[in-house]
C-alpha cells in the first residue's frame, strides 16, 4: 500500500526560486505519494501534484493581520493542511484554536494533518505519552468527523534533534489513536531520515511520515518518498 510522505519545510528556502529548484528536484512519480508543504508565501509558484500548507486561520476573511485562510489556500489548489504543529502550539495555539482550524479546513475540503505530541518527554512510558495525547486528541477533534482527519504523532523532542521514537513505540501509540478515536490514517514525525524512514513505513498501522529537516535534501527525500 502507498504511503503518505508530507514534507513541511518550515520556514525554508530563503527565496521563491530557491523554492521553486527544491520542489522542481522532488521525484513527482515516487512510490509513495508525496506532499509539499512550502511556506505560505510560495504556494503559488510551486509546480508540484500535491501541495499542503503548513498551517491556518479558522476565519474565512476580515481584519484578521497577516492570516490566512482555508478558503485562501483552496484557491491556491492546496489539498492538505498541518495544524496543532508544536512549532505553532509552543507560540501559543491551544487545542481550541487547532479544533477551530480543523472545522474551517473541512469546510473548505482541505484535509488536516492534526499533529500531536507537544508537551510529550523522551522518559514517559507508552501510558503516559497517551496520557498527554488524549487532551490533545479529544479537544482537538471534538465535533469533528475523525475519518476526514490524518493525524500526526511527533514527539516534541524529536522534533529536528535527530533523535527519532522507535518505531516500535510509534506504532503502539498510532495504534491507540487509530483505535480510541477513530482515525485511519496516522503518520509518524520527529528526525525521519532516510536510514530510519523505512522502520517507520513497515510498521501496519503507520500510514506515512511527516518530514521536516531531510525534506529539504532531494537525494534523502526521493529515497524516502521511493521505499
Ligand atoms: P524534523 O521535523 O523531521 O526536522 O524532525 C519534523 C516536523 O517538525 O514535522
Amino acid at each position: 500500500m502507498k504511503k503518505l510522505i508530507i514534507a513541511n519545510w518550515k520556514l525554508n528556502p530563503a527565496t521563491a526560486d530557491d523554492a521553486q529548484k527544491l520542489a522542481a528536484s522532488i521525484n513527482q512519480a515516487a512510490k509513495n505519494t508525496a506532499v509539499l508543504c512550502p511556506p505560505t508565501v510560495f504556494l503559488s509558484r510551486i509546480n508540484f501534484p500535491r501541495l499542503g500548507a503548513q498551517d491556518c486561520f479558522w476565519q474565512e476573511k476580515g481584519a484578521f493581520t497577516g492570516q490566512t485562510s482555508p478558503l485562501q489556500l483552496k484557491s491556491l489548489g492546496v489539498k492538505y493542511c498541518i495544524a496543532g504543529h508544536s512549532e505553532r502550539r509552543a507560540v501559543g495555539d491551544t487545542d481550541e484554536m487547532v479544533n477551530a482550524k480543523l472545522n474551517a479546513l473541512l469546510e473548505h475540503k482541505i484535509t488536516p494533518i492534526l499533529c500531536v505530541g507537544f508537551g510529550t518527554t523522551v522518559e514517559q512510558d507508552d501510558l503516559e505519552v497517551t496520557d498527554v495525547l488524549k487532551q490533545q486528541l479529544g479537544a482537538g477533534l471534538a465535533g469533528i468527523d475523525p475519518l476526514k482527519v490524518i493525524a500526526a504523532y511527533e514527539p516534541v523532542w524529536a522534533i529536528g534533534t535527530g533523535k527519532n521514537a522507535s518505531p516500535e513505540h510509534a506504532e503502539k501509540i498510532a495504534l491507540f489513536i487509530k483505535s480510541k478515536y477513530g482515525i485511519k490514517k496516522i503518520l509518524y514525525g520527529g528526525s525521519v531520515n532516510a536510514a530510519n524512514a523505512k522502520g517507520f513505513l513497515q510498521q501496519p498501522n503507520i500510514s506515512g511520515l511527516l518530514v521536516g529537516g531531510e525534506s529539504l535534501i532531494p537525494g534523502h527525500f526521493n529515497q524516502i518518498i521511493n521505499f
